[in-house]
């Protein structure tokens, strides 16, 4: 196996010790090191973004001819046919009059996008000191500052806390965790009153928007909101004036098997924000769509929205997106997710009453993940120093299969989980290989972290 780290190399990458396999080809949900050794892609690279599964032809070819016809022109100044194409058929699968798009390169950019829009709609209306953006801890919005201030991961808040701006946050819908609900029989939505309690306490005046993960993931593996939770949020957001803003980045086109995750709430957000499964790793894409009256908003006023980056509606990111999105739609890839998922979730349900590791299992569609526990009537999470994710992913690697890990489920350090994200495409066949190899892989963790 070939792999590279920081060390000798001219490599400088996040995990600055870790020593990477380098991949060398990848085709449907698998992804092949150079000396031929296969893995199952359950990573979707960063959690979602595979899509439509590697290699695939339609939109290999989409890229190549847009990249022969125009690579790029100045949004400013220009636009592109497959930019308009795309913004036209986001609009037209999008709920409610969520009808206007804007296609930028990342979910960190589109988050901090979708919170300046918020501030700027009610600059344009009139309502002038509302500014601040209440969320959730646990509750992860990207990596640049502005997001890390509005996430809630304490791990990736901790070293640059003195630069993060003070943004109030509220408990997640987290049911395992709950500290309202995990005891009763049912959630109550004790944790949407504290929403309203919170902009109550900062002044509704002050408060521009509430953003929140429908199925929070790389924060909480795969927590969805219960039933009823955005319906109860909708419903405060109306009646404070407060920008609702669903952050979709993992969710979005269907990877819960609904073509939003908000479907499942059957509620419409005032921004919606995706990324990964649009651009499905074959370019770097995201997706702010706005509410067709707030836009509105800042034209009936003249204003400008300040938010350009060089690479906004790029024509060749946008080629892509189109043709993964319109592969989706010809081979229903959203039911796929419905009915794999359930397979998936089953599955992974019954390793749970299997492994004494596995604390929990939970997701929507395909964004599934599980929670490793030391011990499981206490739901007492490992030491940071197991390193219990990371020992799994590794296991799980070993084996032919990639996941992806991750901590701070518990008080936002502790709390280990993996995250299974396969390609939309996945087949039956191939839900019960990965199965399989995570069945192999959690008996060789459990055993490596019991000595
Ligand atoms: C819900 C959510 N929002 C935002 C982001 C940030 O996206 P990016 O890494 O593309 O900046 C992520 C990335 O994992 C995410 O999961």
């Amino acid at each position: 196996m070939e792999t590279r780290n920081n060390v000798g190399s001219s490599l400088f990458f996040p995990s600055v010790n870790e020593q990477l396999p380098v991949i060398v080809r990848a085709e449907g949900i698998y992804l092949y090191e150079a000396d031929g050794r296969k893995l199952i892609d359950a990573a979707g690279g960063v959690g979602c973004v595979t899509s439509i599964g590697h290699g695939v032809e339609e939109v290999i070819r989409a890229i190549t001819r847009q990249a022969e016809k125009v690579a790029f022109v100045p949004l400013i100044q220009f636009l592109s046919e497959p930019v308009i194409e795309l913004c036209d058929l986001i609009a037209t699968l999008a709920p409610g009059s969520l009808n206007k798009a804007m296609l930028l390169t990342g979910g960190s950019e589109a988050t901090e996008n979708a919170v300046k829009l918020a501030r700027q709609y009610h600059l344009e209306r009139g309502a002038t000191s509302k500014f601040k953006v209440i969320s959730r801890w646990q509750g992860f919005h990207g990596m640049t500052l502005g997001a890390v201030g509005f996430g809630g991961h304490t791990g990736r808040r901790r070293k640059y806390q003195p630069m993060l701006h003070d943004s109030p946050h509220i408990p997640p819908a987290h049911r395992y965790r709950c500290r309202f609900c995990c005891h009763e029989s049912q959630c109550n939505l004790t944790c949407t009153d504290l929403l309203e309690q919170t902009i109550k306490w900062e002044g509704p005046e002050n408060v521009a928007a509430f953003i929140a993960e429908p199925v929070v993931g790389a924060a909480l593996g795969a927590a969805a909101a219960p039933p009823g939770y955005f319906q109860r949020v909708r419903e405060i957001c109306d009646a404070y004036e407060v920008v609702f803003i669903a952050d979709e980045v993992m969710t979005g086109f269907g990877r819960t098997g609904e073509m939003f995750a908000v479907n499942h709430w059957g509620v419409v957000p005032d921004i919606l924000v995706a990324a990964k499964g649009i651009g499905g790793g074959y370019a770097p894409l995201s997706v702010l769509i706005a509410k067709e009256e707030m836009v509105a908003r800042l034209a009936q006023n003249n204003s400008n929205f300040t938010a350009v980056h060089t690479h906004t509606q790029h024509p060749v990111s946008a080629a892509a997106g189109l043709a993964v999105l319109r592969y989706i739609l010809k081979h229903d890839l959203v039911t796929n997710a419905r009915v794999m998922g359930e397979r998936l979730l089953s599955g992974l349900c019954d390793l749970q009453r299997r492994c004494d590791i596995v604390g929990d299992v939970r997701g929507k569609g395909l964004l599934t993940g599980l929670e490793l526990v030391r011990d499981k009537a206490s739901s007492e999470s490992f030491p940071l120093e197991s390193k219990a994710a990371a020992t799994l992913t590794h296991e799980a690697r070993m084996r032919g299969l990639a996941v992806y890990p991750g901590t701070g489920t518990a008080d936002g350090l502790v709390g280990d989980y993996v995250l299974i994200t396969p390609p939309m495409t996945i087949r039956r066949d191939q839900v019960d290989d990965l199965l399989a190899i995570l069945d192999a892989a959690l008996s060789a963790t459990q055993t490596r972290l019991s000595h």
